[in-house]
């Protein structure tokens, strides 16, 4: 048994980045994890992986569509698809070794097992129970479920198995239009599947900006990415090695169904808290699973603490990165903050679609006054050259000061470029700051300060 300032529980970006920021302000720090490897679900089945196969798919993509028209001839190359789940491991492992360097190098006890609390300022791992003055809880999230639809891992899968599938679909089923089924479904349609996306509301990825919605629609179906819309998921069933969907049409109640090799389940994700013995605890929890925590990511229970996908907010690895160095400045006894209006949200895809801030629905519906200010990458010489010419910046800002209140970007590069866009709204700036700034020609970021030069006199290249 040990004594530590500090215990965290899960090892994902969260977790692993509390765990570095204690130890770089000189608290004694463990971080619990019991997966075989350190970085949670981002790094060994989530956000990386998938970038590895979104980018491998991205290169054929562009090797079958744009090579011929830039003097590149020749056959475009065939799929190896055990080598890209090879270079989809080692992109991982790299990764996972990383954390592991980092916590090595910052003096962080990898504590390997899976904990629980019997009483704040204990953590029990095994037959093991150590002692912290604080615990930060950063347990993550897992797949939601749905009723009817049984996840196999095989025909079946989450965004797990999709990472790991045997072979490329030929017929694959997306149950979801959100940020997986949309990242995922690229992944495959780029590799030769035909690829169905059904989903229950009338527009993808809800929340989003509405005018994106539609280029973002617009565009994935150019890409052969069919979507079957404002259709409830009833159930999946496996029949013959296939897997038969079944659906309701929300406007005239049809039953429908459709028939795959692969189904993937993107619903959703909820907060993973299993086994943490919370309950016992008295640790309060909101309907929908989260740990509640006050201002400075404390629980009801002094001295547990709680960050990342297992409570409130976004279920995004930044979010979680901001909360642990944050929750972790808390402890050392300095003043963490976190500016959740501040957040960008990014989807993968091709083109990349970000943004940060507020929508215009948002904006509307709380009756504030805004203009909006909008450049097409069309008018963009980089983005011509680079045959990435689809989708525009769109920059809102209040119509008297001209503060920056939301930006929303299709197009190559978005989760990038909405940095510039992130720290102009950090430091309060006005839609005019971004559009005096002078950007180097030819970017793409030339876009963004088009689009704050269209929240004035104009854009020059529109
Ligand atoms: P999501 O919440 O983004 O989308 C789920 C979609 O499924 C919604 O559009 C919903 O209307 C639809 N749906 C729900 N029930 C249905 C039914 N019965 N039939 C048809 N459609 C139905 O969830 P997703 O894509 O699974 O992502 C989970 C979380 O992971 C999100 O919070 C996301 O932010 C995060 N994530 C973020 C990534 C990124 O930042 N690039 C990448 C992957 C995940």
């Amino acid at each position: 048994m040990a004594t530590y300032d500090v215990i965290i529980i899960g090892s994902g970006p969260g977790g692993y980045v509390a765990a570095i920021r204690c130890a770089q302000l000189g608290l004694k720090t463990a971080c619990v994890e019991g997966r075989d490897t350190l970085g949670g679900t981002c790094l060994n089945i989530g956000c990386i992986p998938s970038k590895a196969l979104l980018h491998a798919s991205h290169m054929l993509h562009e090797a079958e569509h744009n090579f011929a028209s830039m003097g590149l001839k020749g056959k475009s190359p065939s799929v190896d698809w055990k080598q890209m789940l090879a270079y989809k491991q080692e992109t991982i492992d790299g990764n996972t070794k990383g954390i592991e360097f980092l916590f090595k190098k910052n003096k962080i006890d990898w504590i390997k097992g899976w904990a629980s609390i019997p009483e704040a300022g204990k953590v029990t791992v095994g037959d093991d129970t150590h002692e912290a003055k604080n615990i930060i809880i950063a347990s993550g999230s897992e797949p939601s479920s749905l009723k009817g639809v049984e996840v196999d891992e095989k025909t079946i899968v989450s965004s797990t198995g999709a990472l790991e599938l045997g072979k490329i679909p030929k017929k694959m089923v997306v149950i979801g239009a959100g940020v997986i089924g949309l990242e995922m479904g690229s992944v495959y349609a780029r590799l030769g599947a035909e690829v169905t996306v059904v989903e229950y509301l009338d527009a993808i990825t809800p929340g989003m900006d509405a005018e994106v919605q539609k280029t973002f629609q617009r565009t994935l179906k150019k890409q052969g990415l069919k979507f079957i819309m404002g259709a409830a998921v009833q159930s999946c069933e496996v029949k013959g090695g296939n897997a038969i969907v079944k659906y309701t049409l929300r406007k005239n109640d049809k039953e429908e169904q459709l028939e795959a090799d692969t189904v993937l389940l993107a619903t959703g994700r909820r907060p993973f808290t299993d086994g943490l013995g919370l309950d016992k605890l008295g640790v309060e929890m909101s309907k929908g699973g989260q740990i509640k925590t006050d201002d400075h990511w404390q629980t009801n229970v002094k001295g547990v603490y709680a960050i990342g996908d297992a409570i409130d907010g976004p279920m995004l690895a930044h979010k979680a990165e901001d909360e642990g160095m944050a929750c972790a400045e808390v402890l050392a006894g300095k003043h963490g903050h976190v500016n959740y209006g501040v957040i960008p949200s990014v989807i993968y895809t091709h083109p990349e679609v970000a943004s940060v801030g507020a929508t215009e629905a948002e904006l509307k519906d709380a009756g504030r006054d805004y203009k909006t200010g909008k450049f097409s990458f069309m008018g963009n010489a980089r983005a011509k050259a680079n045959f990435a010419a689809d989708g525009f910046v769109k920059i809102l800002a209040d119509k008297e000061t001209d503060r920056i209140l939301g930006c929303h970007i299709i197009g190559p590069s978005a989760g990038d470029l909405i940095h510039e866009v992130c720290v102009a709204m950090e430091f309060g700036a006005a839609a005019q700051d971004l559009a005096m700034t002078c950007h180097a020609h030819p970017t793409y970021s030339e876009a963004v300060r088009e689009a704050a030069l269209a929240c004035g006199d104009g854009a020059i290249h529109a």
